[in-house]
């Protein structure tokens, strides 16, 4: 029997995407980002977040379905990312789900983000199986969740209590002059210079400490009063080292408190998603310690890693495989919604 068919649409943050995918089947992945019209502000500005998905989401949803070669009449469903998230922007896609649904006679299935990250999975490495670990590392957020339903029951178990792994990245990278957004800068500045060349701290890694959650105040902090220093001494700031050794804290941090999760909870699947998951020093150490630990590590490409609409629709169509309710069209947005 044919999977279920399912366009979705995130606008949660600053990338319009739209995606169709069949089961487990990726069929498109079209996206459109305001990421350069937020450059020069250092982070997204949510004014421009909105209307740029307000500009992009009727090409954008031309352009899957051309990508994907299937007819809009043909979906068995229409899935959008109600939270969390920006309240505007997730705003434009909630009205824009509801008017496609109700114009073609669709089911609408309003989802969460996080469960959408861990979701998307199943693009590139088929069924997810339950329970599954998650570690979500992105600009917005930083969590550990298990994963026992996706569709139904995602439970936290720890998440960051001040930055977002993402946004240490983007705060470090703004103190080095690197520009926005720093994840990918730092973790190329990385690969030439040395891990272990400044001892930064790693948060809430104490014994006392709590087991899963993170914080990255502490360390942007401690790498700012670093390179202060050397700049009021007038030396060169080695932007690789410090870009290594500031990298290096943040996975070393969130690599074992994964991997704790994993054994407390008698879990044997992790998987890593948002855009932090893209880092080249994340995807290598937790590779090495999950063979280390006997746990199977799972994290997709780089470009389902990052906010797209393909991780909307294989939620979507997990919900409709699974028979679950469709929402009502009275559906909102949900800035802070929980999973
Ligand atoms: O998931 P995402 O596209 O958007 C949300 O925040 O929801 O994640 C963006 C974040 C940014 O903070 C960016 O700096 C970070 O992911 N990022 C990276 C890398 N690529 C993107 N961080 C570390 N290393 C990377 N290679
Ligand atoms: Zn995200």
């Amino acid at each position: 029997a044919d999977e279920p068919l399912v366009l979705g649409i995130e606008t949660s943050c600053d990338e319009t995407g739209v995606g169709i995918v069949r089961g487990t089947t990726l069929l498109a992945d079209a996206v459109a980002s305001s990421v350069e019209e937020h450059g020069r502000y250092g982070g997204v500005v949510p004014e421009i977040a909105s209307r740029a998905h307000l500009e992009a989401m009727v090409p954008t949803v031309q352009r899957a379905l051309d990508q994907a070669g299937v007819k809009a009449s043909d979906l068995d469903g229409i899935a959008v990312t109600a939270g969390p998230g920006l309240a505007g922007a997730l705003l434009v896609g909630v009205s824009a789900a509801k008017a496609y649904a109700y114009a073609l006679g669709k089911p609408l299935y309003g989802v969460n983000h996080l469960a959408s990250h861990i979701c998307v999975d199943q693009l590139e490495h088929g069924r997810l199986p339950e329970p599954t670990m998650a570690l979500l590392v992105s600009g917005g957020h930083s969590s550990l969740l298990l994963t026992e339903d996706i569709t139904s029951s995602v439970r936290s178990l720890g998440a960051t209590i001040d930055d977002a792994a993402g946004e240490a990245f983007d705060k470090v990278a703004r103190l080095l002059n690197l520009g926005f957004p720093g994840g990918p800068v730092i973790d190329r500045y990385a690969r030439e210079g040395d891990p272990k060349a400044i001892a930064f701290p790693r948060g809430l890694s104490g014994a006392k400490d709590p087991a899963y959650d993170f914080s990255f105040s502490g360390l942007k902090t401690a790498v700012s009063r670093w390179v202060e220093a050397k700049r009021r001494a007038g030396e060169e700031v080695p932007v690789r080292d410090v870009s290594a050794s500031f990298q290096e804290a943040v996975v070393d941090v969130l690599t074992r408190k994964a991997i704790r999760a994993c054994k407390d909870e008698g879990v044997d699947h992790l998987m890593i998603g948002g855009g932090v998951a893209a880092n080249s020093r994340l995807r290598a150490l937790a590779q090495e310690r999950c063979d280390r630990a006997g746990v199977t590590l799972r994290v997709p490409r780089p470009k389902l890693c990052t906010d797209n609409g393909a991780m909307v629709a294989a939620l979507g169509s997990e919900m409709v495989r699974r028979d679950r309710a469709p929402s009502a069209f009275d559906l909102s947005a949900d800035s802070s919604l929980p999973v």
